[in-house]
């Protein structure tokens, strides 16, 4: 059945014949010399791609018999590789890169896959798999990828009982049970579409940690996918608690100065070093919502991460440290203690340190303006953690494509060193000559027969791993290539669902939080619309702290007549977030408390225009619904159907939202729906 478990790696026989005779042509035959575990693999997808892609076998041998060759290698194990003489070519590839060309050599034709690395080479070998899923031209070939940021890495929030934290795609993929003898053929396929896309690491644990999986039974479990992952260039890592010192090495502190605490983490990376001898290292969760870290010992996050990166510094490891903290300190402004906390420790931290920012300061919402810490902390490798997994996106039923989320960020512009200081720059190392880069993706996969939970949820791990690799890539692009891919290359399918994908994120925002509300969500689960949660035993953990409705107004004033939030951000960009004229309009209420009868942009009144937002959203959805509705036949009927379905669902959420918001905020509004709106159920 087609349930979605090859994800976009189908490789379904090429439908358009020309392409289909090209390619037959162009691979008479595979020739990889060489033979490491990351060679084998490369040379199997290849056979299974092509054999599928082409409709038939095609041979593999060790040296040229046909006119029309495929080589795959790098030149210090394949001599035919080293007779194309490509070193100068190679040069630009780097660790991970590769080219892609097309050469001829003593009346042969070559399509060539050459890179200074096995994994290089297995990159390279699936960029020349999607050219033929996607049915593009391979005659004349050249091409250089290399990655722009080095870590590119995978967020398990999976806890070791399998449940995942805010996990929707079932339960873990992880079977610590059956682990380390039983490997199951999925950690292969999940590490495979990961190397498709150039993803580079995975962190196995839940930020919220327990510090079980350091202990030698689990160490064995762990060093077990580690083995499975390796060929694919897939790199382990684990969550460390910051208390483990206390919990599992019997020691009475776990502060980060303590020799003894120092020592019981080196013994313990070493420990992990012999089980996984290229573990990755630790991602760490220190001081927020309720979990350990050092200020429990008056220490500061740089005490913290620089002795679990002396930890691992011999063995090559790195420390991810985490600034999404806050607590009841920031009493104005939650938004504001990430940077307060971090800011006065740039220069602190060690040389294998990343300090791992979520894309904005408060919390994965449905839109954010990016995180002020982007841009400054100039002597810090500042790591990007995006959320794949949709927490605050409307859960498994929800079509949100979020590349137009992820670039918007990435795009955003810190003004750090002038106009042209984007996130990305930041993220990638080129703003301030960092080497150590790397970005983070909470995953959204589980053990759902799709690993997503929603079809589409798909397109969201596939470009995740695409901008990772190179974030220049455009919404329109990606979202193409994983359609033709993952459903068909018929273009009458493709124009109208990209499409669709490209609106999906905007419908989403505009029927939860538009105009730059936020956090109006269920109370703890999260899921579905929450505005009128008070009375929590902490403020920042309503919802009315964050909207701030009264009868003259709504949103949150983080200028300096409020919290002042405003002020983290470099002076251009303060200055127009401060500005009620200037202020991006999806921004409006997350930087100002604005009058319900202030003119917006569009000409009507705050309050209409809140009606006309919510509105759309679920007008939205509607034409999500009818957009699907007319490529039934295209695709195959369990997928049209269970796509159907979830859209089905997300109307009815859609709804909800819109209903719930409009008639709570219409309490303090005390202003009429426009009659034109559909009313409120
Ligand atoms: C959110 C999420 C938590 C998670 C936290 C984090 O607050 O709701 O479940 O632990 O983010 O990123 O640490």
């Amino acid at each position: 059945a087609e349930d979605g478990y090859r994800l976009w790696q189908r490789y379904e026989q090429v439908q358009d014949a020309s392409k289909l005779q090209a390619y037959r042509k162009a691979a008479g035959e595979i020739i990889i010399q060489g033979n490491s575990p990351t060679l084998k693999v490369a040379q199997q997808e290849l056979e299974m791609g092509l054999n599928g892609l082409l409709g038939q076998a095609v041979p593999t041998t060790q040296q040229p018999t046909q006119q029309n060759i495929l080589v795959a290698g790098t030149p210090s194990t394949s001599a035919l590789i080293k007779e194309l003489n490509l070193s100068d070519k190679l040069k630009a590839a780097g660790d991970e890169g590769y080219l892609l060309l097309t050469t001829t050599k003593n009346g042969r034709n070559y399509t060539v896959i050459a890179a200074n690395t096995d994994i290089g080479v297995l990159y390279g070998s699936f960029h020349l798999l999607r050219l033929l899923q996607t049915e593009q031209d391979i005659a004349k070939l050249s091409l250089t990828s290399t990655p722009k940021i080095k870590h590119r890495v995978l967020n398990h929030w999976d806890n070791l009982d399998r449940t995942v934290e805010r996990g929707y795609s079932g339960f873990s993929l992880w079977n610590w049970h059956l682990l380390p003898d039983y490997i199951d053929q999925r950690y292969i396929d999940y590490a495979r579409a990961n190397a498709s896309i150039g993803i580079n690491g995975t962190v196995l644990t839940n930020v919220n940690a327990n510090a079980l999986v350091l202990t030698p039974d689990y160490l064995k479990k762990v060093a077990a996918l580690a083995d499975a992952f390796r060929p694919y260039g897939l790199k382990v890592y684990l969550t460390a608690r910051f208390s483990a010192p206390i919990e599992i090495g019997g020691l009475k502190t776990a502060d980060p100065l303590d020799p003894q605490v120092q020592a019981w983490w080196k013994q313990k990376s070493d420990e992990i070093y012999g089980y996984v001898p290229d573990f990755g290292g630790f991602l760490v969760k220190a001081n927020s919502e309720g979990q350990p870290g050092p200020q429990n010992y008056g220490r500061n996050h740089a005490d913290g991460a620089n002795m679990l990166a002396d930890a691992v510094a011999a063995h090559g490891g790195i420390v991810m440290w985490r600034a999404f903290v806050y607590d009841d300190k920031e009493p104005d402004d939650r938004a504001k203690q990430a940077y307060n906390e971090f800011k006065p420790l740039d220069g602190q931290f060690r040389d294998n340190v990343l300090v791992q920012v979520k894309n904005g300061p408060i919390d994965f919402q449905p839109r954010e303006p990016f995180h002020p810490m982007f841009g400054a902390m100039p002597k810090t490798p500042l790591m990007m953690e995006f959320q794949i997994t949709q927490e605050y996106l409307g859960q498994g039923t929800t079509l949100a494509y979020l590349s137009p989320m992820y670039k918007e960020t990435l795009e955003s512009d810190t003004y750090a060193k002038g106009k042209g200081s984007t996130v990305a720059k930041d993220i990638d190392g080129t703003l301030y000559k960092h080497t150590l880069t790397g970005i983070a993706g909470v995953a959204n996969i589980g053990t759902d027969r799709n690993w997503t939970g929603h079809q589409f949820g798909q397109a969201n791990w596939y470009t995740f791993g695409r901008l990772a690799w190179d974030h220049t890539l455009s919404s329109e692009e990606i979202a193409e290539e994983w359609l033709r891919m993952t459903f068909t290359n018929n273009s009458q399918f493709i124009a109208p669902v990209k499409s669709m994908m490209l609106g999906s994120h905007e419908t989403i925002v505009n029927y939860m939080t538009p105009l730059g509300l936020h956090h109006i969500m269920g109370w703890s689960h999260h899921y579905g619309p929450g505005p009128w949660i008070k009375d929590k035993h902490r403020a920042d953990w309503t919802s009315v702290y964050y909207h701030r409705a009264d009868e003259k107004g709504i949103g949150f004033d983080r200028t300096k007549t409020g919290s002042n939030a405003v002020s983290q951000y470099f002076p251009p960009v303060a200055k127009q977030f401060a500005n009620l004229k200037t202020v991006p309009e999806k921004y409006l209420l997350w930087f100002h408390h604005v009058d319900w009868d202030y003119k917006v942009n569009s000409g009507r009144t705050l309050w209409n225009e809140l009606c006309y937002r919510y509105s759309s959203g679920v007008d939205g959805v509607r034409q999500m619904q009818q957009t699907w509705d007319k490529v039934q036949g295209q695709v195959d009927e369990e997928r049209f159907q269970h796509v159907k379905t979830f859209l089905a669902i997300q109307e009815k959420e859609a709804k909800w939202w819109r209903d719930a918001c409009l008639l709570y905020f219409q309490t303090f509004s005390k202003r009429p729906i426009p009659q034109d709106l559909e009313k409120p159920a």
